[in-house]
């Protein structure tokens, strides 16, 4: 198993170039088995979580060609498709559900596995019902037998209204996905309006799906017989560059941050700027100073977007640890997602939780330890610890953050950082 070695304190000084977003991605990868012409994706990330993607639509019939750099695929239809998508692909990411309804959409039967990923939802696990219920109401029929769900339509799925119970990115992005090709209208209401959905609506579009988002939260979808041949370059990773962005904060670095549009992430970018961060925005750079003494933000709490995100949270807690007084962060998307709290007590901080409060002291100073990754940002968030702590720290189970982030040690060791992978 690999391990990141980091020797701190670092200090971060140049340019790192933002990957394409990894949860951009994976739904419009999914959408492709909707198409009988030929799509070309640009900007892919080259993360593990794309090649499982990848692979699974390889095991439901498509073709896939990728670029020798990884970046760039083009997909197009066998003549003889499949839809069985199995545990073993599923096992390890979340949006390979995103596979069931365009499956049912097109081919009207799927038998696909109940998805895993970051366990980020305690005893409530990451339920799919929201999912399932707005798919049955198309006219999905499913059954649930050993860990699949069994599923088929008769005919065409067709449009319906649909409100969403609680905002959910995938859910919006699965429904939006499904009704494309559905017979009639469909309204999606209570919609995930996060920059990820609208990149998927973007791409649906060049293809010549009928989508219009006719609310701030609601989205009419009018079903198209079939979509066109397409190209399209994947948006910029969100949380990569807030990482980044909180790397050169937390380090009284100086950053250029290129090919993310910063318009995209104000609400991060203004709490930076209140730890004292300097902050210089351009059409698809950000250029990030940190402060010498980070100031403490009385409270972050996590919501949808264009609220604070979930999966800045980890990060931005290392942040408020070497900040000059008391923060507290809640979380209210993920109910057990403090996972990276022990491990960063390891290292230091001083940091109690409470419900979903984390409440965190300041003015940590850091001391390198071994410490174990649990999910994606949490490992993200140990290693920008690690970064600025005194001495040598080991984190293992790195497989967590190279599903989400392209090259992280490459980059880091590019501005500043002693950073190895061992095993
Ligand atoms: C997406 O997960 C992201 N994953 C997550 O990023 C991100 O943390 C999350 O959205 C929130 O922004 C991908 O895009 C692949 P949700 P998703 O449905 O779609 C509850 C990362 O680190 N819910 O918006 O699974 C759910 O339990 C990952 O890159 C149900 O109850 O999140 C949660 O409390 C981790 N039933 C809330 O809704 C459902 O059927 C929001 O979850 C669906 C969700």
């Amino acid at each position: 198993m690999e391990k990141f070695l980091i020797k701190g304190p670092s200090r971060i000084k140049g340019e790192v170039n933002i990957s394409g977003s990894k949860n951009s991605a994976l739904p419009i990868l999914a959408s492709t088995l909707l198409f009988d012409k030929k799509v070309t994706i640009n900007n892919l990330p080259r993360v593990k979580d794309i090649n499982t993607m990848l692979n699974l639509l390889k095991s439901l019939g498509s073709k896939i060609e990728i670029s020798k750099n990884k970046k760039n695929v083009i997909i197009s239809k066998t003549k003889k498709p499949k839809f069985f998508a199995s545990y073993s692909l599923l096992k390890t990411m979340r949006a390979g559900i995103l596979v069931l309804g365009p499956l049912v959409a097109k081919y009207q039967k799927s038998i696909t596995s109940f998805p895993g990923g970051c366990v980020l939802n305690g005893n409530s696990g990451r339920p799919i019902n929201f999912h399932l219920n707005a798919l049955e109401k198309l006219g999905m029929n499913y059954q649930i037998k050993k860990g699949y769900i069994y599923a088929n339509s008769k005919g065409k799925l067709k449009g319906k209204y649909i409100k969403f119970p609680k905002i959910s990115v995938g859910a919006t992005q699965h429904l939006l996905i499904s009704s494309v090709l559905a017979k009639g209208i469909t309204v999606l209401k209570n919609c995930a309006i996060e920059p990820e959905v609208k990149d998927l609506t973007n791409f649906l579009k060049t293809a010549g799906a009928n989508i219009r988002w006719i609310g701030k939260r609601t989205c009419q979808i009018t079903g198209v017989k079939s979509l066109k041949e397409t190209k399209y370059s994947v948006m910029g990773d969100r949380i990569e560059t807030g990482t980044f962005c909180v790397a050169s904060v937390l380090t009284r670095g100086n950053l250029l941050i290129k090919g993310f549009n910063p318009n995209l992430i104000r609400t991060e970018l203004n709490y930076l700027k209140k730890t004292g961060a300097k902050i210089n925005t351009f059409r698809n750079q950000i250029n990030i100073k940190g402060p010498v003494k980070i100031k403490h933000i009385k409270n972050i709490v996590t919501k949808e977007y264009p609220n604070f995100p979930t999966d800045l949270q980890a990060q931005f807690m290392v942040l408020m640890c070497k900040a000059n007084g008391k923060s507290s962060i809640t979380e209210n998307i993920f109910q057990s997602r403090f996972m990276h709290v022990m491990e960063l007590q390891r290292l230091g901080a001083k940091i109690s939780i409470k419900n979903s409060k984390a409440t965190i002291e300041g003015n940590t100073d850091f001391i390198g330890a071994e410490v174990m990754s649990s999910d994606l940002r949490a490992s993200a968030a140990l290693v920008l610890a690690a970064m600025v702590a005194k001495g040598e720290s080991i984190i293992s189970r790195v497989y967590h953050i190279d599903r989400g982030y392209e090259n992280i040690e490459k980059k880091l060791k590019k501005i500043g950082v002693n950073i190895k992978r061992i095993s």
